[in-house]
């Protein structure tokens, strides 16, 4: 496994994941999360993907038939994701909190529809159920949303959740951060 956070993320869930698991993924961008997912459940599984930008639908479902895969795409909020799933229904959430590579600079998730859509998520998890965050800042960004979101996760109920934080300690340039939180 490299080292970085997409692949601890992705390892992570590669462990979590079963086949004919309901997953979302809550920030499609290019796709790469919404495919793994898809690979994860296989086709017994049900894989819903939102974005709110359309050039990041376009390229999610280009590479979703690149790939012989299927998911259900939105350009939707992923704020709103609870009028697409059941309470207690969903095996595995996926956010890639930051901006569309190679997209439009102006259009990045922000704290406080981030933060929504976290418990949005966190309401759909079944018991046992995995949240697995990539947490891109700076740059455009910048820091509100990462700490909003760090300082949010901790009070989480632990009867509820168990969250765990990490944190690349000795990496320059503001690395993604990986953050797990478990429902159960
Ligand atoms: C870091 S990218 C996601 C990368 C993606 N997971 C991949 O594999 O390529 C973050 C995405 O979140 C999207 N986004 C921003 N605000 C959103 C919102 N409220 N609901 C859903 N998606 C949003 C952006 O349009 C952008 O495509």
């Amino acid at each position: 496994m490299k080292l970085n956070t997409l692949a601890l993320v992705h390892e992570v869930l590669a462990r979590h994941v079963q086949p004919g698991a309901f997953c979302i993924d809550a920030t499609a961008g290019k796709g790469r999360d919404t495919a793994l997912l898809c690979r994860l459940a296989g086709p017994e599984g049900t894989v819903l993907s939102f974005d709110i930008q359309s050039d990041a639908v376009r390229q999610t479902r280009e590479l979703l038939t690149q790939e012989d895969l299927s998911a259900r795409v939105y350009q939707e909020s992923h704020v709103n994701m609870g009028n697409f799933a059941k309470e207690n229904s969903v095996d595995a959430i996926v956010f890639n909190f930051g901006r569309l590579p190679g997209g439009d600079p102006h259009i990045f998730t922000h704290a406080e529809t981030s933060i929504a859509a976290i418990n949005a998520g966190l309401a759909l998890l079944k018991p046992g159920g995995l949240m697995a965050i990539a947490l891109y800042y700076g740059k455009e960004n910048g820091y509100a949303e990462r700490d909003a979101i760090l300082t949010h996760v901790r009070t989480l109920d632990d009867r509820a959740f168990s969250v765990l934080s990490c944190d690349w300690a000795n990496r320059k340039n503001d690395p993604p951060l990986p953050l797990f939180i478990w429902k159960g």
